[in-house]
């Protein structure tokens, strides 16, 4: 369910006219709904609440600090992947204990600050990192929180590039290898053998391969708990998310694909999981991004001109793939539609930005209302993997980002300034001034 709708011939992000955000704050803009953020986390939370568990929101899909704010209010955790992100936890008022750190390639440094901020458990992909995390620990003092990513080889069917569960991939250890390490690792100082976790991939919209993992991997989780004394076994993110049709799933008819067939919903996953997970009795850690925060969240921009070709008609808007990668990246589909309902016949259009590359493009060959300059367009479902994955590409300044609420909105990331792009940059002593 979200928070983007029609009323009338304008579109709304909660109560909130999106052409009035767009006026006052410029294009290209990312709006994000709160009351759809809290409501996806509430959905999940509730469907798991036969289970002592915790939600960690995977920031890396949206690390706006009203949204950790958002999240951490909600009693939830954080998936993180770097130092920077644990600090921005901290900046948003977020509980660094609520916060799982991974990546496979953790520095010295990283480790030594998550240790020093007392997050709650490091996901660990490598046995180097097991000594390297053990090291450092002896090092501070500290003792070091362990759960160990196996990666269960389950095919999730999903793009090659977000895909993560099997063997060709460079996460986790290998389900085989998973308790020698584990004995080795029981071996090494400063080291608390917290869990096990685990993650096979992204936009999974099947409850199938989540139940194939866990069911695979949870006598191991068993075995090892046994063993070790865990409390906490991480089923990690990947749930999907409606692309086509996404402004309609805001209706009750949501999660459904354009064949009809229903998606995964919060129910579904956890009618599915639950009963794997309860007789574990452990914390069941999720860690959920693009479902949380996808469909919260729009692009807006404004189409500065129209280019017949031959062949095409192009709209070319003020939004390019350096505010928002993903159709570039991995050919997504994200909805567009015009933030002023249009009626009238339909013209297939190729949507392009301004930046110096045929792949900058948004849609293709796409039937879209007819626009004209000055018009606002909105590309939906850009509430995940958006705004992070942004860069100034083309020296094109980061977009501004509001927060919407009921009928408040508000500016959480002004626009940056175009000097701000090469403020940290300098010429080479020997250039002279
Ligand atoms: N946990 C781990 C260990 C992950 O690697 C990821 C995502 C998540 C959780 C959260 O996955 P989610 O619930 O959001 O599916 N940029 C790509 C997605 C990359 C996902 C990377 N890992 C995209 O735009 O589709």
């Amino acid at each position: 369910m979200h928070s983007f709708r029609y009323v009338g011939q304008e579109l709304y992000c909660e109560e909130v006219p999106v052409s009035s955000l767009a006026k006052k704050h410029g294009t290209p803009l990312f709006v994000y709904s709160q009351t759809t953020l809290a409501d996806h986390f509430q959905r999940l939370d509730s469907a798991l609440a036969p289970l002592d568990h915790l939600i960690c929101f995977a920031m890396k899909s949206n690390s706006n600090l009203a949204v950790i704010r958002t999240f951490a209010e909600l009693g939830g955790g954080f998936d993180t992947v770097s130092a920077g992100e644990i600090q921005r936890v901290v900046a948003a008022g977020g509980d660094p204990s609520k916060c799982v750190f991974a990546g496979v390639g953790k520095t010295e440094e990283e480790i030594a600050f998550a240790l020093k901020q007392g997050i709650y458990s490091f996901n660990v992909e490598s046995e180097a990192e097991l000594a390297r995390i053990s090291r450092v620990a002896v090092r501070l003092k500290k003792i070091a929180p362990v759960a160990v990513r196996v990666n269960p080889n389950v095919d999730a069917h999903t793009h090659a590039k977000i895909t993560t569960g099997t063997y060709e991939n460079k996460f986790g250890i290998q389900f085989e290898h998973i308790e020698a390490v584990y004995a080795r690792a029981a071996k090494l100082p400063n080291l608390r053998l917290r869990g096990l976790q685990m993650h096979i991939g992204s936009q999974l919209t099947d409850v199938e391969p989540f139940r194939k993992a866990v069911e695979k991997v949870a006598p191991l989780v068993s075995r090892l708990n046994a063993r070790h004394g865990f409390d906490f076994f991480s089923i990690g993110g990947g749930l999907g998310i409606v692309y086509r049709d996404a402004l309609a799933s805001g209706s009750p008819a949501w999660w459904k694909t354009p064949e009809g067939r229903k998606i995964l919903t919060p129910q579904s996953y956890a009618d599915t999981l639950v009963p794997l997970l309860k007789p574990l009795g452990l914390r069941i850690l999720l860690e959920p991004g693009r479902f949380l925060s996808g469909n919260a969240g729009v692009l807006v921009t404004r189409v500065e001109y129209i280019k017949k070709t031959g062949k095409k008609n192009f709209v070319i808007v003020d939004a390019a793939m350096n505010d928002l990668i993903r159709p570039a990246f991995y050919d997504s589909f994200h909805e567009i539609v015009t933030v002023r309902r249009k009626g009238g016949a339909k013209v297939s259009s190729d949507v392009v930005g301004p930046v110096c590359e045929s792949g900058d493009y948004f849609a293709k060959d796409r039937p879209l209302p007819k626009v004209g300059e000055g018009d606002y367009l909105a590309l939906l479902s850009a509430g995940a993997y958006g705004s992070v994955m942004g860069s100034n590409y083309n020296s094109r300044a980061l977009p501004a980002e509001v927060m919407v609420k009921g009928r408040k909105s508000a500016l959480v990331r002004r626009r940056q300034e175009i000097p701000e792009i090469w403020g940290n940059e300098s010429v080479a002593s020997w250039q002279g001034r």
